[in-house]
């Protein structure tokens, strides 16, 4: 038995692009993994912790502790809810994170989630030689997307000097930081299509191909 989290970044339910290509990614995962578990953490409806002075001063005293070669800051406060999202993140074998672009980046409950997440000696260390080293194992990482605009592939790459995709870049980033192993991208674009009924047969044609990705995840 797996565990696949679906971690969901638009607060836009029904509505959504990127939530509806995930529901099918998903229903055709529970179909194909029948004795598998699957998790859904919806980051506009859940409670994280909020990453102010006091997680600040905690992740300052957590970096602290290590470079001394101790153990790290215990889990109360704030640094409980980080210790709680990180252990729910290492429980899953797989992750699916969906996503809306928000002013060519993420959502900021995203940027949220992931500064609560990103964590010396707990999501990734730094060796003896500087080097960061992920720890999450490996494991397979699938991205669904979705921007009202269409982005070329590329990063760094302006189009018209406005037009940059900076956030399949950052999750990307962050994702082989820590050490995901096979990083997967569905993109759904441009959801704001000129054409009228385009739209349509875009979102018919993702939701295919995210079943297909769900049967071989
Ligand atoms: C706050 C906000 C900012 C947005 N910024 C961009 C943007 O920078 N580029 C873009 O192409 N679309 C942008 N959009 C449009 C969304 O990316 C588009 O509606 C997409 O379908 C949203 O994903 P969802 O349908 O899964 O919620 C923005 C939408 C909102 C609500």
């Amino acid at each position: 038995m797996a565990r696949l989290l679906h971690i969901e970044a638009s607060p836009r339910g029904s509505e959504s692009f990127s939530a509806r290509i995930a529901a099918a990614f998903v229903d055709e995962y529970r179909h194909s993994h029948p004795q598998d578990e699957v998790e859904q953490l919806r980051l506009f409806e859940h409670a994280l912790p909020e990453f102010d002075a006091e997680a600040a001063a905690q992740k300052m005293q957590h970096i602290s502790l290590l470079m001394r070669g101790e153990p790290g800051v215990a889990p109360v406060g704030k640094w409980a809810g980080v210790i709680t999202e990180i252990e729910r993140l290492k429980a899953a074998d797989k992750v699916l994170i969906s996503t809306p672009m928000w002013n060519f980046s993420l959502p900021y409950r995203l940027k949220h989630y992931l500064d609560v997440i990103l964590q010396p000696g707990l999501t990734f260390y730094v060796n003896r030689r500087g080097e960061y080293v992920g720890k999450m194992g490996g494991k397979p990482l699938q991205l669904i997307i979705a921007s009202g605009s269409a982005y070329a592939p590329g990063f760094p790459r302006a189009d018209g000097g406005t037009k940059t995709d900076f956030l399949q870049a950052y999750l990307e980033h962050v994702a082989r930081w820590m050490d995901f192993g096979d990083i997967r991208v569905i993109r759904v674009q441009p959801t704001a299509h000129p054409v009228p009924g385009e739209v349509t047969a875009l979102l018919q044609g993702r939701i295919e191909e995210a079943r297909a990705a769900a049967r071989s995840f």
